[in-house]
């Protein structure tokens, strides 16, 4: 199958022309002004971007969480995704306490293979690891899991403890892997929810009252510590408060390997979401919480100055009825996250690009190159350029959408985003050089999908 792309505007992380692009055998095969060759396929992109695939670095399909799974599985996730412009997810298999690493991967092998629309990683989320299970963590870098979540939250269910966090911090260093963080206090954030509770703050607003920015914060302070003591790089995961933000900015000024992402979510929404009547607040009961609004531009800046390398989403959506309402009597029972793998490339489009506050270069370096470098996909994917895979998204930069849950993929009965118009719309998707998504249309088989086998860690800066 050849497939050429004529008239479009070509925009990578550094670049920004007008060319046609060639694709052959699932990879572009040549840029040139005017290609004249025979193919199969002709795309027109006349007045539209033509981008990298979007890469969303944090997703939950299927995540077992407070008695219940998050609700879109690897089939209607990545099926999502690619309706917004992600050609690449990489999700996170889960270790429990006592499993052995290759055991968690081949249970979310199970999950997804055969089932996704485009390309998945995986990470590891890492609960126990004693001395004699850090030899299983080389053996996952080799076979292309080079990366590992540790939680500082959560007691008793996925806490990790500062000397686990060390020994795993130490071994990832020394194989060429990297360890993300969930950075925040979970044992003093445990202790203030207990006091809620004893004083009847059952409502929603109370997940968010209950976990202090500086309890994020210490918990990235101590993460960019303990691997400056390991001697390890490390990259915080949904980064959502200015707090947090500057222990990022000291650590990066005086030199040390720390990375960080944040979310749509901290980006677009604050806290006076969970002040909506009812049991509304729930929709938005995630990890950590959604903060004061101030915070946003704080996360914008971040964005601008590379002290946040990128925008992934967490997506980790749990339907409004019967799940999101386990926790009707407590807070503490709502299973936490939210959806968003679908509006990511929107909403980061038109609140960045749309709105002037980033480059269209930066735009695409947040959404794809960026996690590309980090997580060892460089360059086969996060840009157009001869020899990569030809994940493209033809986008058009003018049109407008409304999101709704009515019209969304994901596989969840609301949006946070609900109503929000934004300008900037994913048209034609290219996964591998097989179109997915057609003029909006999903035109895929589930299970075409591969399996990325990544590289090490290379630090971006
Ligand atoms: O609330 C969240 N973020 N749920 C997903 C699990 C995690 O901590 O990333
Ligand atoms: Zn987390
Ligand atoms: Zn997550």
């Amino acid at each position: 199958m050849r497939t050429v792309i004529r008239n479009g505007r070509i925009v990578t992380a550094v670049d920004d022309y007008n060319a046609d692009i060639l694709i052959e055998e699932g990879k572009v095969s040549m840029i040139a002004k005017a290609i004249d060759a025979t193919t199969d396929r002709v795309i027109d992109a006349k007045g539209r971007l033509v981008i990298p695939g979007g890469i969303d670095p944090h997703t939950h399909m299927e995540l077992p969480f407070g008695g219940t799974f998050s609700s879109d599985n690897f089939e209607t996730g990545t099926r999502a995704a690619a309706h917004g412009g992600t050609t690449t997810i990489i999700d996170f298999a889960v270790q429990s306490k006592g499993m052995a690493l290759s055991e968690a991967l081949d249970k979310w092998f199970a999950k997804a293979e055969g089932r996704t629309s485009i390309d998945y990683g995986f990470h590891l989320i890492v609960t126990d690891m004693p001395d004699e299970r850090l030899p299983e963590m080389k053996e996952a870098i080799r076979q292309g899991v080079s990366s590992f979540k540790l939680f500082m939250a959560y007691p008793g269910v996925f806490l990790a403890d500062d000397a686990t966090i060390f020994r795993a911090m130490t071994t990832a260093a020394e194989a060429g892997g990297l360890i993300c963080m969930h950075a925040e206090n979970g044992i003093i954030i445990d202790e203030i929810v207990k006091r809620a509770l004893a004083q009847g703050k059952t409502a929603p607003k109370y997940h968010a009252l209950t976990r202090p920015t500086k309890a994020e914060a210490e918990g990235v302070h101590r993460a960019i510590a303990i691997a400056e003591i390991a001697g390890s790089p490390v990259y915080i995961v949904h980064l959502s408060c200015d707090d947090s933000l500057q222990e990022v900015i000291r650590a990066r000024d005086a030199g040390l390997p720390a990375y960080a992402e944040t979310c749509p979510q901290y980006l677009f929404l604050d806290y006076s979401v969970y002040e909506k009547p009812g049991f509304e607040g729930a929709k938005y009961v995630m990890t950590p919480p959604i903060r004061e609004k101030w915070n946003q531009d704080k996360l914008w800046r971040g964005l601008q100055m590379n002290d946040l390398q990128l925008v992934s989403t967490d997506h980790c959506p749990f339907c409004f009825k019967e799940q999101k309402e386990l926790g009707k009597d407590s807070f503490a029972k709502i299973p936490n996250g939210g959806p968003g793998v679908e509006d990511r490339m929107s909403l980061v489009f038109n609140g960045g690009v749309a709105s002037g506050k980033i480059s269209l270069n930066r735009f695409v370096e947040i959404t794809s190159t960026s996690a590309a470098k980090i997580f060892g996909l460089f360059p086969r994917k996060g840009t157009i350029a001869v020899g990569s895979d030809a994940d493209i998204v033809i986008f058009d930069p003018n049109e407008e959408r409304t999101i709704s849950a009515k019209t969304h993929h994901m596989n969840v009965d609301y949006s946070c985003y609900e109503g929000m118009k934004v300008r900037g719309v994913t048209k034609t998707v290219i996964s591998r050089g097989e179109v997915v998504i057609d003029e909006g249309k999903y035109v895929a088989k589930p299970g075409r999908g591969q399996f990325l086998k990544r590289g090490l860690f290379n630090s971006p800066r």
